[in-house]
């Protein structure tokens, strides 16, 4: 399978009052299509940096470096406005907080019809891009954009409201996103992503603030634009159990670095960071048969004030000399299972 998104290198930067700091630090990545790769790791580990890294949607006082390919594109180097062309139906992002991708002064109807528009607007424009020929003459009667909003078609947006369970889509549909409660604006974010039908989804923390029962038949229904369409996914969560549900492979983030990266089975059945290790074990239930909960002592450090070697040794109860010492990087130590550890 092909490679929807490959990033490479990736440092995201804040400026912040007194100097800069970096969140992200190295990020490597592949994305395959209809491949769904979960980024799980505890507040402040930069998973959000990463996925806005990827959308080009970083707040004014960040940088980034480093190569986001999407669809064989680059998108750091990428100016504004042809990353504006690339969101949409080339890709996509759920938010933790849906109220700041909704526009606040348009009914859900009509926010659901644009998704469509744009939609068979991009599938044009693609498939300009891949048969393209130079058609002798003026322009290419398939990038006519046709005059006027051609007219809503409610069904479709109806049918991807009743796809993501929000009781009386039509009623819903009437409302402006306010008029909402934060779970059923949450459903329409993701049923506008079903009307995109991207070809890379990026979703952070998308049932973080659903309920139980509705976040199970959302990520189903994110595991079937997978399959189904080829969508590429990043899911993004602090709860690696949600993650093992839907994931292929997983990448465990602390402190702005990839610290083990693998197929989720492997990952989770034999963890090899002591990072991973500790956030597994402090799964309330479930997998390890009654076991006390351990919590991994201490918190995440400041991006201010990294300790030297390696960013988890203040935690980690096997750190030697060597690990306050020298940096990690990631190894290969069992088929497609990386691990960045100095036990290695
Ligand atoms: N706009 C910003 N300005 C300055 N620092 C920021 C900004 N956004 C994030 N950070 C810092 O970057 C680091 C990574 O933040 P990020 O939001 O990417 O983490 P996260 O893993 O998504 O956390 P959470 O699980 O809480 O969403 C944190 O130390 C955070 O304080
Ligand atoms: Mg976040």
């Amino acid at each position: 399978m092909t490679d929807a998104l490959k990033v490479s290198g990736l440092w995201v930067d804040y400026r912040t009052k007194s100097a800069w700091a970096s969140a992200v630090r190295g990020v490597d990545l592949t994305v395959r299509e209809g491949e769904v790769v979960g980024v799980v790791g505890e507040s402040g580990s930069g998973k959000s940096s990463v996925a806005l890294a990827i959308m080009k949607l970083l707040p004014a006082n960040a940088k980034a470096r480093g190569r986001v390919e999407v669809l064989g594109k680059d998108m750091v180097g990428l100016p504004g406005k042809d990353a504006h062309r690339y969101r949409g139906s080339g890709m996509t992002m759920i938010f933790q907080e849906p109220m700041t991708s909704l526009n606040p002064v348009m009914r859900v109807s009509e926010q659901l019809s644009e998704a469509v528009v744009s939609r068979a607007e991009h599938y044009k424009l693609e498939m300009f891009r891949y048969d393209s020929v130079a058609v002798p003459g003026g322009p290419d009667p398939r990038l006519s954009i046709p005059q006027g909003r051609p007219a809503p078609p409610p069904k479709e947006a109806i049918e991807a409201l009743h796809q993501v369970r929000i009781g009386d889509p039509e009623r819903a549909a009437a409302k402006y996103p306010h008029e909402l409660s934060g779970g059923e604006r949450q459903r329409v974010m993701i049923a506008m992503s079903f009307l995109l039908r991207p070809r890379v989804l990026v979703a952070d923390e998308p049932t973080t603030a659903l309920d139980v029962t509705t976040q199970a038949q959302v990520l189903s229904l994110l595991l079937g634009l997978s399959r189904d369409e080829g969508t590429a996914i990043i899911f993004v969560s602090h709860d690696i159990l949600v993650v093992g549900q839907v994931a292929q492979r997983v990448a465990v983030m602390y402190a702005g670095e990839i610290v083990e990266l693998g197929p989720t089975e492997a990952v989770l059945k034999n963890p090899l960071h002591p990072y991973t290790r500790g956030l597994i074990a402090s799964i309330p239930s479930g997998f390890k048969g009654g076991k006390r909960i351990e919590q991994i002592p201490g918190a995440p450090p400041d991006i201010m004030r990294l300790p030297s070697g390696c960013k988890f040794n203040p935690r980690c109860k096997f750190a030697m000399d060597r690990c306050r010492a020298e940096e990690t990087a990631l190894k290969e130590l069992e088929d497609d299972h990386f691990v960045a550890c100095h036990l290695y």
